[in-house]
């Protein structure tokens, strides 16, 4: 069917504005919105039973499992071993048949991702596949397919593909919780009554953020380089900012776990170089907080991107804030995706590069 940008002026656009509609259809097909409780899992990947979980994928759907990662050791206490899939099919890392791999890939054709999906399968693992083209490759040659149900993703850069996957790894990361008794049922219930308002607060977002990130866009295009930093699931988030930013925008920038700051990267900071923090008011905010300080006290520029109770518990002088709603920790991910998507969105536009379809990248890298 045809796909078009409706009154979007870019794919790109259009995509994030979907994100609220799409990231509802894919909650539906893993979790029950009446009963707040998950759906039950293939069962080809047999979580109860599972000794460890090893993910590979490329790009933005490897920070996307790097952000699973944490909620698979949180919520299901099951160890996970993640890499990017150019590295993971050469490192020769010990596998055994009591783990399970999954692979994440909108397209399903990435080549890398495909290469460590078929290494695994000859070790003997179960395969499990995160994927939005369900009649992919990846798709086909998994013993179970988690489809994401984004619809087509036509910009480069990706970004309803990032908040739906991160939907399913949540879901799979609380089934696998529930599988193993490691999360209460009254524990399931809010984790997934938390998800299921999920939708409805990124359309809030969208709408109440859109102007000033706009016009911090504008600033943010003057600069040649930019520091991203997070804690804990925000860390993933960091990167993927740094991203999204680096390939529509050209952009350098670089996402940086926030306790690394002083080993090291903190000997850039000056008043060119912009450090966005993101930091919801979660177990980490304090600490995040105290590295904030550590880059004013050296001049640095900070975009701080939190919520209300952040906001209200930091002192600090900012270039700007972005004050998101409160939200529960589990959907913070997804939610605070949107600022760094539309900020990278919109300095792109202001630089006037192409932004559907950045220079020297391909949608689907099927060669190595
Ligand atoms: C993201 O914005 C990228 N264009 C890129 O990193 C992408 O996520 C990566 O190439 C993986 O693609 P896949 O999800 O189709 O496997």
């Amino acid at each position: 069917f045809i796909v078009d940008k409706g009154n979007h002026r870019h794919f790109m656009e259009k995509e994030i504005y979907e994100q609220p509609e799409v990231i509802s259809h894919a909650l539906s097909n893993y979790v029950d919105f009446h009963s707040h409780t998950v759906k039950p899992v293939d069962a080809a990947i047999d979580f109860k039973n599972l000794r460890g979980l090893a993910i590979s994928a490329c790009g933005t759907a490897y920070l996307a499992g790097l952000v699973g990662k944490y909620w698979f050791e949180r919520y299901a206490r099951l160890p996970v071993e993640i890499d990017v899939a150019s590295e993971f099919r050469y490192r020769e890392m010990p596998l055994s048949k009591d783990q399970a791999a999954l692979f994440i890939s909108q397209s399903g054709e990435t080549a890398d991702t495909l290469a460590c999906l078929r290494y695994c399968h000859d070790e003997g693992l179960k395969i499990g596949a995160i994927v939005n083209v369900k009649e992919s490759t990846i798709a086909r040659e998994a013993d179970a397919v988690f489809p994401i149900l984004a619809g087509p993703e036509i910009g480069v850069a990706s970004t309803k593909a990032f908040t739906c996957q991160l939907a399913v790894l949540a879901s799979l990361a609380i089934a696998a919780g529930k599988a193993r008794g490691t999360i209460s049922p009254d524990e399931e219930r809010q984790l997934v009554k938390s998800l299921a308002e999920m939708p409805r607060i990124m359309s809030l977002v969208l709408n109440a953020i859109q102007p000033q990130v706009e016009t911090l866009a504008r600033d943010l295009s003057k600069y040649k380089d930019v520091l991203y930093l997070g804690r804990g699931t925000s860390y993933p988030l960091a990167m993927e900012g740094a991203l999204k930013l680096k390939e529509i925008s050209y952009i350098h920038a670089e996402g940086y776990a926030a306790g690394e700051l002083k080993h090291g990267p903190i000997a850039l900071i000056d008043e060119n170089m912009p450090v966005i923090v993101i930091a919801p008011h979660d177990r980490f905010f304090d600490k995040t907080v105290s590295n904030m300080q550590e880059v004013a006290a050296r001049g640095g520029r900070i975009i701080f991107i939190t919520d209300e109770k952040g906001a209200a518990a930091s002192k600090l002088e900012t270039m700007a804030t972005i004050v998101l709603p409160n939200v529960a920790e589990i959907i913070a991910p997804m939610v605070f995706s949107l600022p760094i998507q539309l900020l990278a969105y919109h300095t792109a536009v202001f630089m006037g590069t192409d932004v559907d379809q950045p220079r020297n990248l391909a949608k689907s890298v099927t060669v190595e």
